[in-house]
């Protein structure tokens, strides 16, 4: 496109941004170099209007394991499409028993039925609301800094107060307590408690890796106390870690499972929960329409999600990204050991890595800098001290080791700039 008509379109939407949309957002963008139209995307690269390419390491949180447009997931979505892309509701629907079948053979344990919605804190929603009708309890256990969706429920099990407390009173019965503490989990989780809610690795909170044994032991402690255990691997499901599910490197499996995200190959928004026939039995025998959805399960989502875990699963790609995460940390943790003095930690499994810098802004002024060497990261949500690296599974060797050049570069110049800043 000709660049001045690329400006062109680029200030309108701006402009428009500005108008329509979130005018504080769009300054966050500018400031951050984010202020340009994105147009194409390719496996693990897009490129804005301008055509300037980048490398993706945000991933959409981890939406884009197969990459942006995966040729195989957009053609069993548009093929679905054109010929019923959504349910009627009424009769069965083919795709939604293909991948419920699917998402039950891979899934751990006993999760054999799913039921399918439209994005990870819907997921969550069912999860919670599943939980209390199975036990007939109301109390939940979450753990401080956990992200699990903004809806009223998850927002409830999620740890963070920054985003809570504008719209108290949230739903009744949550304690948070320290991810990765068994004990302080052991002293609250008791009668009345319907389910404990984790994500394997805490992701928005600055990925915090569970430490050994922490999921073994809620696990036990659910059991003991008959909660359930409810598991939220909208994040780190289905490849990302190094194994298909996170809760696969301790061997446990949960009562309900929560997905999306790359439940979708990049291509399509859906969500699931999973659960074991027990909890299905107690919460949808009675009345099997307790709880739905008007678009969750449509037959071209469930089509290109089938179409990305067979993807998942032929390419082998948890194996993929534990060889590349490998990769990537240990060059990551290389330069970490360069910039000592701004960089406290590197840690991660998979491709669920995080950079944990010792200053908020410091991190944010290198993303700034990384987006100008063409690699694309952000900070955790819950945690603005950690740039989280969750590039597609199908990034090559070759773009990790552009990435790692990238970082060295940035890091470079932001410490030159501070050294300018501090007059040193
Ligand atoms: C672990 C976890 N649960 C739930 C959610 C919410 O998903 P969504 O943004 O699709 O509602 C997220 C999103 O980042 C997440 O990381």
């Amino acid at each position: 496109m000709d660049p001045s008509e690329a400006e062109r379109i680029t200030q309108e939407t701006v402009e428009k941004y500005a108008k329509y949309v979130n005018p504080t957002a769009l300054n966050l963008l500018k400031l951050g170099g984010f202020d340009k139209i994105e147009w194409e995307g390719c496996g693990a690269t897009l490129r804005d209007l301008e055509g300037k390419e980048y490398i993706d390491c945000l991933g959409g949180y981890g939406v884009f394991s197969l990459g942006h447009a995966n040729p195989v997931v957009v053609e069993a979505a548009v093929q679905q499409m054109r010929r019923l892309p959504l349910s009627s509701k009424t009769f069965l629907n083919k795709p939604l028993a293909d991948l419920s079948e699917l998402l039950a053979s891979v899934a751990p344990g006993d999760l054999q039925y799913s039921f399918l919605c439209n994005s990870g804190t819907e997921a969550v929603e069912a999860a919670l609301k599943f939980a209390r009708m199975a036990t007939g309890r109301t109390g939940f256990v979450s753990t401080i800094g956990s992200y699990h969706g903004k809806t009223f429920g998850a927002l409830s099990a999620s740890g963070r107060e920054r985003y809570k407390t504008p719209f108290a009173p949230l739903i009744p019965g949550f304690t948070h307590v320290s991810f990765g503490d068994t004990e302080a989990l052991s002293a609250v989780i008791g009668q009345d408690t319907a389910a404990v809610i984790l994500e394997p690795i805490q992701g928005e909170n600055g990925i915090h890796v569970a430490p050994d044994g922490y999921l073994q032991a809620a696990r036990r402690l659910c059991d003991d106390q008959g909660a359930l255990l409810i598991l939220d691997e909208v994040q780190t499901g289905l490849g990302r870690t190094g194994k298909m599910f996170a809760c696969e490197h301790w061997g446990v499996a949960p009562d309900l499972m929560t997905l999306s995200k790359a439940l979708g190959g990049g291509v399509v928004p859906i969500g699931a929960v999973l659960g074991t026939p027990t909890v299905w039995d107690k919460v949808f025998r009675e009345n099997p329409f307790i709880h739905t959805s008007t678009f969750g399960g449509g037959e071209m989502v469930c089509a290109a999600a089938i179409a990305a875990l067979r993807l998942t699963l032929d390419d082998n790609l948890p194996a993929e990204a534990a060889r590349k995460g490998e990769r990537l940390l240990g060059g990551l943790r290389q330069i970490q050991q360069r910039y000592p003095d701004l960089l406290a930690e590197t840690r991660g499994l998979g491709l669920m890595i995080g950079v944990e810098f010792k200053d908020a802004d410091v991190g944010k002024l290198t993303i700034g800098s990384l987006v100008h060497h063409g690699v694309i990261a952000a900070y955790t949500l819950n945690n603005p001290k950690v740039m989280r690296f969750e590039p597609p599974l199908i990034i090559s060797d070759a773009q990790i080791d552009h990435v790692l050049t990238a970082f060295e570069s940035a890091m470079h110049e932001t410490q030159e700039l501070l050294a300018d800043l501090l007059g040193e």
